[in-house]
């Protein structure tokens, strides 16, 4: 008989050989751990010690039931082998993490839990693991802006993310509804544009919608963005700010309505959704103001990647500005397209010089202005995708469909509140990056993939946890798996995957549906549907072409 945690390993492993017997851990643990291994040792005492009870001391490997061993090289494969006496993890530094990961899948799912349950006997089968990722990024977007996550709530989900072999955890920051990261140098980003006074019911797109009347907003202090960054490392998670530029600003406009295209108009941080024209403008004391802000958001995050937006940017308010046209002139630029091109460059540069990467929304290969290095987010479908690689640019697949996980897991009316119908579990689980790419000798340019958590309409923690599982796990596995089973096999498998966020206390949406109490009722989160995915599928399309969002679909 296989042994059910073996063959439930969420996201699958490349190759497992099961070994007679098993491995039981008894107190005091034994933990070996060379220097390179310290701090995967460190968690794996202060994860698996809080959950079982159980005493992890310090051994030479002789003594040690629990041994990481430290590989030369970069990656982050990893070598799992158990034994009745002890298990071995040997992996390079990165790959450890994961050895950890799946070493915690093999133990009773229980070890998820903040504190021992009674009677329980930590045991793992004797195994034989080699395993590693098919891509380099697997990521997740939080969007903190249209509805904020507390910082527990983020630690949380960085904790799930690590589960499932994830990797980058993007923050989208700022947008027309908040801005969310202490600035010290622009005090009105926290004092003015971190909330507003209420929000529009569903997917409301017009101040005269009806609202909910209940202000909402906060914000991380540089501190809180710290720790988050450290906590996310320890799990070999890296989290990529993305501070949205020039479009969705009404916020930092808001606060600072000399950064905005028409100085004299009365901006408030946005209370409803959409494509807004509150831009930026390119002026001087913009540009300078955006690079101060951006030198106190790069001595928070240590990653090589900053993320720029660069979507959904009517460039009207840059075309009728007396005082953008007059710049451009002074410039020799000709139009606002090629201010976009110069505003790019800019930027590229600018995180050039400070040694770091540009990435942002696909919306910025139309216009050029990228660095060598600079990469692209494909989410209107692929062609931004393969344009940019084609270009010699990385990429990174965050395609509408199937990986924006505001849209409903079924097209029952019994989901809560949703963007549109529907992206299934299934949906997810087939998604092969690879499968529209045009020329596949330029595929090696897509670092992977990543899952988006857009919350203009998911309201609140449960709300949050409900959309992003099970079909955070099904990313994964694209994202992880060499090995992908048919869709109906994982399902078995993830039937059993769940009983681990049990444990953790996770409001997935059950396989068969929603409990009760997730259903959306008739109430705050009753379902509605704004998209269709097969309808937004052929407008994104066509867009896809251009950079300036259709007119039809901009809110203002
Ligand atoms: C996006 O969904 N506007 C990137």
């Amino acid at each position: 008989m296989p042994n059910e945690r073996l063959i439930t390993l969420t996201p699958l492993p490349q190759h497992v050989e099961q070994r007679p017997g098993e491995l039981i851990l008894r107190s005091p643990v034994g933990v070996a751990a060379d220097s390179g291994a310290a701090k995967a040792a460190d968690l794996l005492r202060v994860e698996l010690g809080r959950a079982t009870g159980l005493r992890f001391e310090s051994a030479d490997e002789a003594a040690a039931q629990l041994i990481l061993r430290t590989e030369a090289g970069d990656g982050e494969h990893y070598r799992l082998e158990i034994e009745a006496q002890r298990a071995v993890i040997s992996a390079p530094q990165a790959g450890l993490i994961h050895g950890v990961c799946t070493l915690r899948q093999l133990l009773p799912a229980a070890n998820w839990r903040s504190a021992p349950l009674p009677g329980m006997t930590w045991s793992a089968p004797a195994c034989v693991i080699e395993d590693r990722p098919r891509f380099g990024w697997r990521g997740c977007m939080l969007d903190v802006t249209r509805h904020f996550a507390a910082k527990q709530t983020i630690l949380r989900f960085i904790d799930l993310l690590a589960m499932h072999h994830m990797n980058r955890l993007h923050l989208h920051l700022s947008d027309d509804q908040g801005w969310r990261v202490e600035i010290k140098a622009y005090p009105r980003l926290t004092e003015i544009a971190s909330h507003r006074p209420h929000t529009g019911l569903g997917f409301a797109t017009s101040p005269n919608d009806p609202n909910d009347g209940t202000p909402h907003g906060g914000y991380y202090t540089q501190d809180d963005l710290r720790e988050i960054v450290a906590y996310a490392a320890a799990r070999g998670i890296m989290v990529i700010p993305e501070i949205d530029l020039p479009g969705h600003s009404r916020a930092l406009t808001a606060a600072y309505p000399e950064f905005g295209c028409f100085p004299d108009k009365t901006i408030e941080v946005g209370t409803y959704f959409g494509i807004s024209s509150d831009l930026v403008n390119p002026l001087p004391h913009t540009i300078a103001a955006l690079e101060t802000i951006l030198e106190e958001l790069l001595a928070i995050f240590p990653a090589p990647w900053i993320h720029l937006g660069g979507d959904e940017a009517p460039l009207d308010p840059w075309r009728n500005s007396p005082a953008i046209r007059a710049h451009m002139a002074s410039l020799g630029v000709e139009n606002a397209e090629a201010m976009r091109t110069w505003f790019t460059a800019h930027f590229a540069e600018f995180l050039a010089a400070h040694g770091r990467r540009l990435i942002g929304w696909d919306e910025i290969i139309h216009y050029g202005g990228l660095a060598p290095d600079s990469a692209i987010m494909s989410w209107r479908g692929e062609k931004g995708g393969m344009k940019a690689a084609a270009a010699g640019h990385d990429v990174v697949m965050a395609p509408v469909f199937p990986t924006y996980f505001d849209y409903a897991q079924s097209d029952s009316a019994d989901e809560p509140l949703a963007i549109g119908q529907s992206i299934t579990l299934e949906d997810v689980y087939a998604y092969e990056p690879s499968a529209r790419w045009n020329d596949k000798s330029t595929f090696d340019k897509v670092l992977g993939v990543q899952c988006q958590l857009w919350r203009e309409v998911i309201l609140d923690d449960a709300h949050l946890e409900y959309m992003a599982f099970p079909r955070l796990c099904a990313l994964a596995e694209v994202a992880w798996s060499e090995q992908r089973s048919d869709f109906d096999a994982f399902r078995a498998r993830l039937a059993h995957h769940l009983e681990r966020l049990d444990h953790y206390g996770v409001n997935y949406r059950p396989l068969e549906g929603p409990h009760p109490w997730q259903k959306g009722g008739t109430g705050r989160k009753a379902y509605q549907m704004r998209f269709n995915i097969k309808e937004a599928l052929a407008w994104l399309d066509n867009w896809a072409e251009s950079g300036e969002p259709p007119a039809e679909h901009r809110s203002e």
